[in-house]
């Protein structure tokens, strides 16, 4: 399966994903990055490993439509079976959701559906929580709102501040998604209406 990861920065989980699929036996191979912000850091890694690269600059379209548009063109000259949404900070529009239905994933940073939005760790910890995590779904035209195809809980720890929270759910969450899109690649996902899960049951 030929995967097209979408980033606007850091993009770790793009690199988590990255070398996953660099392994031998892996079901996917990464055809490109792309991301909404010339100035991604996640760009130059992808870059470095040889694989292709693109922006497309959400800046130069007034219009949603228009960016959606020409992000679709983009990610369907690569060919892309999945669409991985890694860290991209853009809403998108519900004809561009409707296009990658069931083919694009995105990681998001809390046990879903709670603390939907920004700001998940600062929230998490007003409301004194427990457990914290991250949740790998599938995008549809509400946000953070698609069907949950994996999840990792972490402990929120006395003396936490949102960083610190936030790097604990960033090593689940590069544990989870690279795991998720090989589910993906498998053809191993079941749907039971609008819910997925793996089809032998697995965990
Ligand atoms: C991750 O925490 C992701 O869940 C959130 O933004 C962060 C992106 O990090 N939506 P990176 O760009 O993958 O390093």
């Amino acid at each position: 399966k030929r995967l097209v990861i979408l980033i606007s920065g850091r993009g770790s989980n793009m690199e988590a994903i990255v070398k996953a699929c660099a392994a031998e036996g892996w079901p996917a191979t990464v055809a490109a990055v792309i991301s909404n912000r010339p100035d991604a850091g996640g760009l130059a890694f992808a870059a470095g490993r040889g694989i292709a690269t693109a922006v497309v600059d959400h800046k130069l379209f007034p219009r949603r439509e228009d960016f959606d548009a020409e992000l679709a063109r983009v990610i369907d000259g690569f060919g892309a079976d999945l669409v991985v949404l890694a860290g991209f900070m853009r809403i998108l529009t519900p004809g561009f959701t409707a296009r990658y239905a069931r083919r694009m994933l995105n990681i998001h940073p809390s046990l879903l559906p709670a603390f939907t939005g920004l700001h998940t760790h600062e929230r998490a910890l007003e409301m004194g929580c427990k457990l914290a995590g991250a949740t790998v779904h599938f995008v549809t035209a509400e946000l953070d709102h698609g069907a949950i195809l994996m999840q990792a809980a972490v402990p929120v720890l006395p003396g936490d501040d949102a960083q610190a929270l936030a790097a604990r759910v960033l090593t689940a969450e590069h544990r989870i998604y690279p795991q998720a899109v090989r589910w993906f690649a498998e053809d191993a996902l079941a749907w039971d209406g609008d819910v997925v899960r793996h089809r032998d049951g697995a965990a």
